[in-house]
């Protein structure tokens, strides 16, 4: 009778530790992100997982700038802290924070080919799995439906055709009333987020990738220029010129509140313009960025937020297996209901009930398959410091440098890191 209450009573442990021999409950801690919904999201699954498995655990929250964020793990690392086990990470940093991560493949089994490929492989750093795949991102065009339809423009394919409409709709708007009516917003600060949207305007002209993948460097060219030279005059025309310090909040900011006829987001800000307190609900189209018009392409930057776990972690098997649970195809499912984030694992885009809740995302699997990648894979851990001669080209061509020459300037670190660093 002991013998069989034991076998019982061991049996219910290792249901509720989802099938892994139960251990003692231990405490660890994820550091998560808080843009937009980020943080109810991560603490909604969070306290899914510790009903689970009993054990405790603590939301670091994290600045909402991708390059803060990357500075602040970089210093937490450097000083081997055990503070944080489980890290969200920007799909550019796998070669960034490689040396600081656990290798996850003795604990997900499977799952990985569940996921895109190419994620895999982009968190694959020599041999070693160093972080799961938890949503995927891609650059998307969002766009005042009404505004459009009210004025008579079609959604544009190219750039110039946005530039036309833009700048039509906003003075037609500010002469029968919204004074604050502007025609673009996206992401202009000098950050991450700046090399992303630079990189689809260089692209969508036909312009390169600025790093070739063979890792040459391309960027001065006059399709780059040409797509650089545009942007610029948006500033100040149908942009703020407050977009010069702008990132995806703030941009989102302005859009929602009704005062810009386009903006370039995540998908994250799909849910969020329909909200039920959104003053724009109902009235907003979402496309594929549009291309730089002849010679060119729609070109949308890949980005995503993957889960690794620290080196410096006293309790790895417990990190790995919140992190098994974090990007199951049951979290990502809701997740991509709940908030419009892009599941990374390709079956949930034929889901009824997710295409259901995001009408796009049927539309956005070309986009995510073919998204444009920023050259980390080439760079590694030097790619930081590419990204930041990037954004800051791209900020001084914003604020007004000539485009030509500061091109050619940022060709010439380019080559210069290229060389320092040996890709
Ligand atoms: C989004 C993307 C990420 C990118 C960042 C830039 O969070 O998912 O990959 O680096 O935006 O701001």
């Amino acid at each position: 009778m002991r013998a069989l209450l034991a076998s019982a009573l061991i049996a219910l442990a290792l249901l509720a530790s989802g099938g892994r021999s139960a251990a003692a409950p231990v405490e660890i801690s994820i550091a998560c992100g808080a843009l937009g919904v980020e943080l109810e999201l991560c603490s909604e699954a969070v306290a899914e997982w510790e009903g689970r498995t009993g054990h405790e655990v603590t939301i670091v929250t994290t600045p909402n700038s991708s390059t803060d964020r990357l500075a602040l793990y970089l210093q937490m690392l450097a000083s081997r802290a055990d503070d944080i086990d489980v890290l969200q990470i920007d799909v550019v940093w796998a070669g960034i924070l490689a040396s600081h991560l656990a290798d996850l493949l003795p604990y997900v089994g499977d799952t990985p080919a569940d996921h895109f490929p190419t994620l895999i492989e982009n968190d694959t750093v020599v041999g070693r799995l160093v972080a799961m795949p938890w949503w995927a991102d891609v650059g998307v065009l969002y766009f005042r439906r009404d505004l459009l339809e009210r004025h008579g423009f079609a959604p544009p394919r190219t750039w110039q055709e946005l530039t036309a409409a833009a700048r039509a709709i906003q003075e037609a708007e500010r002469a029968t009333g919204n004074r604050r009516m502007w025609g673009l917003v996206y992401q202009g600060k000098a950050y991450e987020g700046l090399t992303c949207n630079a990189l689809e305007w260089i692209d969508s002209f036909g312009g390169g990738t600025i790093v070739d993948a063979a890792g040459e460097i391309t960027v001065n060219n006059a399709r780059a220029i040409e797509a650089l030279s545009l942007a610029g005059s948006w500033v100040g025309d149908i942009a703020p010129p407050g977009v010069l310090n702008y990132d995806e909040e703030a941009a989102r900011g302005v859009f929602q509140t009704g005062n810009s006829v386009f903006m370039r987001n995540w998908p994250y800000a799909w849910k969020l313009a329909q909200g039920e307190d959104s003053p724009v609900r109902g009235r907003v189209g979402v496309m594929p960025l549009p291309s730089g018009g002849p010679g060119g392409k729609t070109s949308g930057t890949l980005g995503g937020w993957h889960l690794a776990v620290s080196r410096y972690s006293r309790h790895p098997q417990e990190a790995a297996d919140l992190i098994a649970f974090l990007t199951s195809r049951a979290q990502q499912k809701k997740r991509a209901i709940k908030a419009s984030y892009n599941p990374t694992i390709p079956a949930l885009y034929d889901d009824p009930d997710v295409l259901a809740a995001n009408p796009f995302f049927g539309d956005l699997l070309e986009p995510l398959r073919n998204a444009t990648a920023r050259p980390s894979r080439i760079a590694g851990p030097h790619y930081n410091r590419l990204s930041s001669d990037v954004w800051r080209a791209a900020h001084d061509i914003l604020a007004g440098q000539p485009a030509e020459a500061r091109v050619e300037q940022l060709a010439e670190e380019l080559d210069r890191l290229k060389y320092r660093a040996g890709w």
